[in-house]
């Protein structure tokens, strides 16, 4: 049967990737429509109408979106965090929802690195740095990303912890770290990198009683989503520990109170991308769009439904 699928991404893949989502659709004898780079919600509201299923990134798919595709079977997130799906209402429409887990892991672990190695020297004025060989790293969340922090961290000598509240110790200690029993002990250790999704459970709760406890030269590493850490709190802690460092991949919407409490180091001891680009390297967007094709190409033909999300 033909159908249409649609990349519908805010943010776009690079060219090769959509190339190769293409070919997965052309050798299904599928149509490719894309809205790439697109500015208003309602370009998106006419794309899904006439289509049988949809990639997307961290594009929001609410009831409005769903309630305009009326053709729409599935829809897949090329990435891991699924936030932006209102899964209920997938539900109560039929509509499979997937995730692509751990096809964009590496090139957020290499971000994760990219931020530790320009606080640790001090975002390379010349100034006397330290070395992260020997030190500790705690991952709160223990999936596709942490695990792939964890490998460079090995490579880079360091030392490594875990908490995950749906991984057993035994396979965390089996991967070569050592699992912790709670969220505050992750605190003890010089850096915590956050890897747990945006979830009623989650949100704003690494807060001022856990960033307190954090040793000297204590570092939160954000590639996960801006809402899990309490804004105010964190404010206040850059405020009040100067050596305190937040390195993060999300960056809130209004930074200036950040700016503010770090003056000149910001850069070093807070670090913020300019857009989410934890993602962004040219094999994570072939991964990740490659799969989500295959995935639609898999449900259709073959009833496949390995990946689908559960409201
Ligand atoms: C994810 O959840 O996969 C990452 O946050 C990447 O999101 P993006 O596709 O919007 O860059």
């Amino acid at each position: 049967k033909a159908r249409t699928v649609l990349l519908a991404t805010e943010k776009a893949f690079a060219a090769g990737a959509v190339n190769k989502i293409e070919d997965v659709c052309k050798a299904a004898k599928y149509t490719l429509k894309r809205l790439e780079n697109y500015k208003s919600k309602d370009e998106l509201l006419a794309a899904v109408a006439d289509v049988d299923a949809m990639i997307i990134r961290s594009d929001i798919v609410d009831q409005a979106v769903l309630d305009k595709a009326s053709k729409m079977k599935i829809v897949v997130r090329a990435g891991a965090g699924y936030d932006n799906i209102d899964l209920k209402a997938c539900e109560a429409k039929s509509i499979t929802a997937m995730n692509t887990p751990g096809q964009n892991a590496n090139a957020v672990a290499e971000l994760v690195f990219g931020m530790m190695i320009v606080s640790a020297r001090n975002n390379f004025d010349g100034t006397s740095g330290f070395e992260l060989v020997n030190r500790e790293i705690a991952f709160y969340g223990f999936g596709a990303v942490a695990r792939a922090v964890h490998k460079l961290a090995q490579g880079f000598g360091m030392k490594s912890f875990a908490y995950d509240p749906y991984i057993p110790a035994d396979q965390i200690q089996a991967a070569g770290a050592t699992p912790v029993s709670s969220v505050a002990e992750l605190f003890d250790h010089q850096y915590v990198s956050l890897h747990v999704p945006l979830t009623n459970e989650t949100k704003d709760s690494i807060n001022k009683a856990l960033l307190g406890k954090m040793p000297k030269g204590g570092t939160l590493i954000n590639t996960a989503r801006t809402e899990v850490v309490h804004e105010a709190d964190m404010i206040e802690v850059l405020k009040t520990r100067p050596d305190f460092c937040y390195l993060c991949d999300v960056a809130p919407k209004d930074i200036e109170p950040y700016k503010a409490a770090v003056g000149d180091k910001y850069g070093t001891r807070l670090i913020f991308t300019k857009k989410k680009m934890g993602a962004q390297t040219a094999e994570a967007n072939d991964n990740a769009g490659v799969a989500a094709a295959n995935q639609i190409v898999g449900f259709f033909e073959k009833g496949e439904t390995r990946f689908s999300l559960k409201a």
